[in-house]
C-alpha cells in the first residue's frame, strides 16, 4: 500500500480542462506528480503551465485504442506503474434533443469517448497496477447516468455504461489492493456546461435541492479522497455529488 502522496504518480484524461484540471491541480498540491492526458497538444500545454513545472503532459485521444496503449505504456515504462487514473475526458454530443431524433453517429461518438475512452485507458493502467499491489481509478461519469436527462440519450447511456463498468472493475479486482470508482456530478460550471443550449442546463439545475451548481472546489476535494490510501475500503461505487438530486 501507497501512504504517502509524494511516491505517487496520477494520470488524468481531460486534464485540460474543467473537472480534470481541478483534480490535477488538487493532487499537484498534496504532492502527487501529475501527467495531464488531453487530445489537444495546445490545450493541454497551457493547462501545464497552469500546474507547474514539475507536470507531465500526454496528447492522446483517448478513443483510440492503439495512440492509448502507446502512450500509456511509454508512461509506464519510464516512470513505473500509475497509482492513479482519473477519468475525466468527456464529451455531451448534441444535447436538448429527443432520443429518436439524435443521430446515430453522434450516439456513437459520444460512446467512444465517455465509455469507450475510460476503458482502453483503464485496461492500459491495470496490469501495472495489479503487479504493484495498489491502485485507485475514478471514472468521472454523471448523474444523468443514474437518473436519464431528458435531451441528453446518448451523453445518460454512456455514463450508465461507466457506472456499469466501475461495478465490473471493482468487482473483479477487490482484494488486490486496487479500487474502483466512479463519481456522478450533477451541474459544474466549465466549458463543457458553457457549451450547452441554456434550456438543457436549466433543466439540469432546476432538478438541483440546493438550487445551486457544485464548485470545482467541491469535485476536487472529494476525488482527492476517493484517490486517496484512506479510501481502501470502497469499490465499484458511484459517489454522489448532486447537490441532493440522488439520494442513492
Ligand atoms: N461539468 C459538469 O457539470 C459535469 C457533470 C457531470 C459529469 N461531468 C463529466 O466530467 C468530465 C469532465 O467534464 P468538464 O465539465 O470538465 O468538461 P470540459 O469540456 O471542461 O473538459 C473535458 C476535457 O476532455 C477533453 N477531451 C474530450 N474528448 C477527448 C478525447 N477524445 N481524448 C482526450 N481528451 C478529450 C477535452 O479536450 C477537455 O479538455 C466529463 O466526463 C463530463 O462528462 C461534468
Amino acid at each position: 500500500m501507497k501512504t504517502i502522496w509524494t511516491e505517487q504518480q496520477a494520470l488524468i484524461t481531460g486534464g485540460a480542462s474543467g473537472i480534470g484540471l481541478a483534480i490535477a491541480k488538487k493532487l499537484n498540491g498534496l504532492g502527487v506528480k501529475v501527467t495531464l492526458c488531453d487530445c489537444y497538444s495546445e490545450k493541454v500545454e497551457e493547462a501545464r503551465a497552469r500546474i507547474g513545472e514539475d507536470c507531465r503532459t500526454v496528447c492522446v485521444d483517448v478513443t483510440d485504442l492503439k495512440a492509448v496503449e502507446t502512450a500509456f505504456g511509454k508512461l509506464i515504462e519510464q516512470t513505473g506503474p500509475i497509482d492513479i487514473l482519473v477519468n475525466s475526458a468527456g464529451i455531451t454530443g448534441i444535447t436538448n434533443v429527443h432520443s429518436h431524433e439524435v443521430s446515430p453517429a453522434d450516439v456513437d461518438l459520444v460512446f467512444r469517448v465517455n465509455f469507450f475512452g475510460s476503458f482502453y485507458t483503464s485496461r492500459a493502467v491495470l496490469p501495472a497496477m495489479l503487479s504493484q499491489n495498489y491502485g485507485r481509478i475514478l471514472h468521472i461519469a454523471s448523474i444523468a447516468g443514474k437518473e436519464g436527462n431528458a435531451g441528453m440519450m446518448a451523453y445518460s447511456a454512456s455514463k450508465a455504461a461507466v457506472i456499469a463498468m466501475t461495478k465490473v472493475q471493482g468487482k473483479e479486482v477487490a482484494g488486490t489492493g486496487v479500487t474502483v470508482n466512479a463519481l456522478a456530478p450533477a451541474v459544474i460550471r466549465t466549458p463543457m456546461v458553457e457549451a450547452m443550449p441554456p434550456a438543457q442546463v436549466t433543466y439540469m439545475t432546476d432538478k438541483i435541492p440546493m438550487k445551486r451548481c457544485g464548485t470545482l472546489e467541491e469535485i476536487a476535494d472529494m476525488a482527492a479522497f476517493i484517490v486517496s490510501p484512506e479510501a481502501s475500503f470502497t469499490t465499484g461505487f458511484t459517489f454522489d455529488l448532486s447537490g441532493g438530486r440522488a439520494t442513492y
